[in-house]
């Protein structure tokens, strides 16, 4: 089986080529290395196995046809992205070229050489927007939708809001049109926040992550400082890599039953922290205080994000198995030394 990973040194991707190179298949990596880690993600792969890397930017039409049509896909996991909503709300021309019009390349280049292949995307929980329209109950550490106790569906309202929301929800309704417009093999989920080795994470993007760095800084550091938007008790359903991996393949095996399907994906109500709570955790396992500086909630932010896997869980047999508190502690030691090459 041939592999085509775009975004394949990104956090997601990496870990996902790595996959591919642990079950002897043949991977295909194209990234333009733009995000912080991703040379050094590279680096690490390559140290995996062998493999051919693009050195190509999905807002080239001609270097993303060049690369589908030279490997001829079975499977194309569709990573590629630009992931900072803060990014996004700058310089929203470049978050729609690489989230939309990257998307629309991907898929036009696998219509043309190769319509049999599954592509999988990642899109998100934002094109769901802020939910202020749900109830929700403040507690002592964090808010709970009232009115989704066990997750969210499917079937809540598209609500694109922030360019970032704007260019990943266009995309992913073109990801799931091309399967009923062109009959490709398309899958997409909607994720919510995921996290584990590979992650280099920025304070714009990858929370649990970000917050854990602060936490072992503040350890080295007493008078290290760190800011928390809003009051932190917004909550998300936290996905470990692995779990991940175990989902891409298990859809992609079992594509003609997920193909043209859309799901929300994340670990679910058992798997559901907030800032503070991680904070908590955090502040338990090192020893150490964490009193963060409050600054304004972000615009649009959800108050609570937490997937119902009902529909995923039916169509590919696939549950989350790795806890937070576990998942968290491994990530420590990863964030400890970073991926070393
Ligand atoms: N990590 C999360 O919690 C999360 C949540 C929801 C959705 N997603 C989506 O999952 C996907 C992967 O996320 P991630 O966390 O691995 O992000 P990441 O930033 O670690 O990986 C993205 C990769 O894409 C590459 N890239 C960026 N722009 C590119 C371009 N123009 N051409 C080619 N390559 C380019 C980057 O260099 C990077 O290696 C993204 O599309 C993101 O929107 C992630």
């Amino acid at each position: 089986m041939k592999y085509l990973v775009t975004g394949g040194c990104g956090f997601v991707g990496s870990n996902l080529s790595a996959e591919v190179l642990r079950r002897g298949e043949q991977l295909y990596v194209f990234d333009n290395l733009s995000r912080a880690g991703s040379t050094q993600n590279l680096a690490w792969l390559r140290g995996q196995g062998e493999f051919e890397f693009f050195h190509g930017d999905v807002r080239s039409r001609h270097d993303i046809d060049r690369a589908v049509e030279l490997v001829k896909p079975d499977v194309v996991f569709h990573l590629a992205g630009q992931v900072a909503m803060t990014t996004s709300v700058e310089q929203p021309f470049k978050d729609f070229e690489i989230n939309a019009m990257g998307t629309v390349s991907v898929l036009e280049a696998v219509r043309k050489h190769c319509p049999e292949a599954a592509i999988l995307y990642s899109s998100t929980n934002k094109v769901y927007g802020d939910l202020e329209d749900l109830r929700y109950n403040e507690l002592e550490t964090r808010y709970e939708c009232v009115d989704y106790p066990k997750g969210l569906p499917e079937t809540l309202p598209l609500d694109f809001s922030t360019p970032y929301g704007c260019s990943k929800g266009a995309a992913d309704q073109y990801v799931r049109d091309y399967h009923r417009m062109y009959g490709l093999k398309t899958v997409v989920f909607r994720h919510s926040s995921m996290y584990g080795g590979g992650q280099y994470p920025t304070f714009d993007q990858g929370w649990v992550g970000w917050f854990t760095m602060q936490a072992l800084r503040t350890k080295e550091d007493p008078n290290h400082r760190f800011t928390v938007a809003g009051n932190g008790k917004q909550v998300r359903d936290l996905l470990h890599a692995e779990d991940v991996v175990r989902l891409y393949f298990s859809a992609a095996e079992r594509i003609d039953t997920v193909a043209g399907g859309v799901y929300n994906v994340g670990g679910g109500v058992q798997n559901a922290f907030s800032i503070q709570e991680l904070l908590d955790q955090l502040s338990a396992e090192l020893h150490v205080d964490l009193v963060p500086e409050h600054l304004e909630a972000r615009r649009r932010d959800q108050k609570v994000f937490v997937a119902s896997n009902d529909m995923i869980e039916g169509a590919v047999s696939w549950v989350p198995r790795v806890k937070p508190e576990v998942g968290v502690k491994t990530l420590m030691g990863w964030l400890s030394t970073y991926r070393s090459v």
